[in-house]
């Protein structure tokens, strides 16, 4: 089998931390949700890996290169538009070939691997398996309708009445048949092929669409609130290691990681937390599901369930950071210069939470 992992797209909803840099690349627990798909489809054996790229396709390939690094061997695949993802596997044919093979987004991320998926499709003779799992809002997904037999019926994108609580996960496997399928189907309103439209294609023509039901956590990481849960789910699942300095004033839970040449002088860290490489907290609290990337500084300053990425800098700040999802080689500090008001710098589409003269 091979793996194909669609890592186009614009990542709209995470602007303004995508508008430059792809939303495949932010670290969850501090190991980017790339890495942890590349790292899943290779844990259930499969080592020839397509990736599909769009407008951040230099910073993927930077990171991930030919994937030696974790045992793979990596083909990029060009995808001049993020024009759906039945688009995204049309565009892959040559690479893919006659070969069954699981699809994976980039920025899906799914508690316990894929090993048992991949084991009950490789040998199987289903054309396809999709994998579902239990929604509370149904509402919000593509949602499949089964038949007392278990058998896919339908698939619905975003249903006003949904006919299942069961939700498309954003994991696909199938063989060559779903390309007669993505060449016979027209783009929808949004102007993009859809694989939902796809898969439909292939059980009205009476292929076998086998649905897999998971039962651990999965998240699509596509907006900030997404990222944070995944980030807190990820972190309960760490084991913690010690392995940069902790100096004797500074307290620091059993469930927390520091990474190498870390530094904790005089704080407290409460997990389940990571700290990572060459990172400094001086005087700093960081509070559980907080997951702080390699060489930024947290001094004098409180953050608590967030995230913040590389070569950032947090000083003096009074109130506690909470909820937060920071980007790369930001600095937020204290301002020495009068008048005392708040001064920004801020990329466009960005958040920012103040508290209120009360305090509140
Ligand atoms: P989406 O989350 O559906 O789209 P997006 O990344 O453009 O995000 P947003 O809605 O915030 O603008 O994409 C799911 C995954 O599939 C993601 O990793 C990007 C990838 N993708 C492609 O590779 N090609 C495509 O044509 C599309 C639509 C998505």
């Amino acid at each position: 089998m091979k793996g194909l992992i669609l890592s186009g797209g614009k990542g709209t909803r995470l602007y303004p931390l995508t508008y430059t840099s792809a939303k495949q690349l932010i670290p969850i627990a501090n190991r980017p949700v790339l890495v942890r798909v590349i790292e899943a489809i290779r844990d259930a054996g499969i080592t020839d890996i397509g990736i599909v790229v769009g407008d951040t396709a230099p910073e993927i390939e930077r990171a991930v290169k030919q994937g030696s690094q974790w045992g793979v061997n990596v083909s990029y695949i060009h995808q001049d538009a993020p024009l759906g993802l039945a688009h995204a596997v049309k565009i892959s044919q040559d690479f893919l070939g006659n070969d069954r093979f699981v699809m994976f987004l980039g920025d899906n991320v799914i508690q316990g691997g894929i090993s048992p998926l991949i084991g009950e499709f490789a040998d199987s003779v289903y054309n396809a398996q999709v994998v579902l799992t239990k929604v509370d809002q149904p509402q919000q997904y593509g949602v499949a309708e089964l038949d007392s037999d278990n058998r896919i019926v339908k698939l619905v994108e975003k249903p006003k009445e949904p006919p299942s609580n069961l939700a498309l996960v954003g994991i696909y496997m199938f063989d060559h048949h779903i390309f007669e399928a993505v060449n016979a189907i027209s783009p929808s309103w949004r102007g993009e092929l859809e694989i939902t439209d796809a898969i439909q294609w292939l059980v009205d023509h009476h292929y076998q669409v086998h649905p897999y039901i998971h039962q651990g956590w999965w998240i699509d990481t596509g907006r900030p609130g997404d990222m944070l849960e995944a980030n807190s789910l990820a972190l309960e699942e760490l084991t913690p290691i010690i392995e940069g300095y902790v100096d004797r004033e500074s307290e620091v839970d059993s469930r927390v990681t520091i990474e190498r040449g870390a530094e904790i002088i005089n704080s407290v860290v409460r997990g389940p937390a990571i700290i990572g490489q060459d990172t400094r907290l001086v005087n700093a609290y960081v509070g559980p599901f907080t997951s702080i990337y390699h060489h930024c500084v947290i001094e004098n300053a409180e953050i608590s369930r967030s995230i913040v990425l590389e070569h950032s800098e947090i000083r003096n700040v009074s109130h506690r950071i909470e909820d937060s999802l920071i980007g790369r080689h930001v600095v937020v500090h204290r301002s020495p210069i009068r008048p005392r008001a708040h001064k920004f710098t801020l990329g466009d589409h960005s958040h920012l939470g103040l508290l209120g003269e009360s305090g509140t």
